[in-house]
């Protein structure tokens, strides 16, 4: 969701305060664009959902429904257990992102009451569905691994050049960014910006093989990236997107060019 404002932060918690769970909460009618596997066609099915308090998630309603006996959808006919991916359920692992009335989010971080209604739950539409909500994003971890985007030696923490290796560490490779990228595809020789803000890590920190891997950053991210920003407020852990592009490119080509000059 980008870097939110300070005082949106103090209000919505405010507003959470506000409306406990002493409040009587209507059902919140979830829309969920579901799939057996991936060769299968998908299907809208509906479910209602009664939140505790004004602080229920998505994570919650999708945990919460799946735990009923005997899953019927809204019109009483009998569902299978949704699929989708979670782990950590308080925002660092990535595995909850899925498409939330339009936008990519992470389902542990996309609260009920701030919602539009209904509520409509898609798959990221960049990456293969495996099924439900659940989707392959093994593509991410093979771009990286194809740009050696680790570091060859130790790195030398605390230094103050090292700032935007830290921003940078806080990726969780959730996929959100991709989801908004125009020029990101699967199979494309662009990597879009979930592989450049690790790349900004090695940038700062590398000091052997640095010749190499700026070139497989020119490859597969300077040359494809449009500049557009359209992933600039998306990203969940608020990573200073912009900010790291500028700072990697400069690093990766522009530096480059005037050192070889
Ligand atoms: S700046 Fe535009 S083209 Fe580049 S990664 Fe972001 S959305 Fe994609
Ligand atoms: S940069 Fe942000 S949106 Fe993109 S993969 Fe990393 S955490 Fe997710
Ligand atoms: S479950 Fe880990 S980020 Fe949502």
């Amino acid at each position: 969701m980008g870097r939110v404002p300070k005082s949106t932060i103090l209000n919505r918690r405010k507003s959470r305060r506000e409306t406990g769970p002493s409040e009587k909460a209507e059902p919140v009618r979830i829309d969920i664009l579901r799939r057996k596997s991936t060769d299968d066609a998908p299907y809208w099915q509906s479910f209602l959902y009664t939140p505790e308090s004004s602080s229920d998630t998505v994570a919650m309603a999708l945990t919460g429904i799946n735990s009923q006996e005997n899953l019927r959808d809204v019109d009483g006919n009998p569902a299978e257990e949704i699929r989708w991916e979670k782990s950590c359920l308080q925002k660092k692992c990535g595995a909850c992102a899925m498409v939330i009335c339009g936008r990519p989010m992470l389902a542990c971080d996309a609260f009920l009451s701030e919602l539009k209604q209904p509520v409509r739950l898609e798959p990221l539409r960049k990456f293969p569905v495996v099924a439900d909500l659940m989707v392959d994003r093994s593509v991410m971890f093979r771009n990286l691994k194809d740009m050696s985007a680790w570091l060859q030696q130790n790195a030398e923490p605390s230094e103050k050049k090292n700032l935007p290796a830290h921003e940078a560490s806080r990726c969780i490779q959730c996929g959100c960014c991709l989801e908004v990228c125009p020029n990101f595809m699967p199979d494309s020789s662009f990597f879009g910006m979930a592989a450049m803000v690790p790349s900004a890590r090695i940038l700062t920190f590398s000091k052997t093989g640095k010749g190499e891997f700026q070139e497989e950053y020119r490859r597969h991210i300077y040359e494809g990236c449009g500049k557009s920003l359209a992933c600039r407020n998306i990203c969940p852990a608020g990573i200073d997107i912009e900010g790291l592009l500028v700072r990697s490119n400069a690093a990766a080509v522009w530096h480059r060019r005037a050192a070889k000059k």
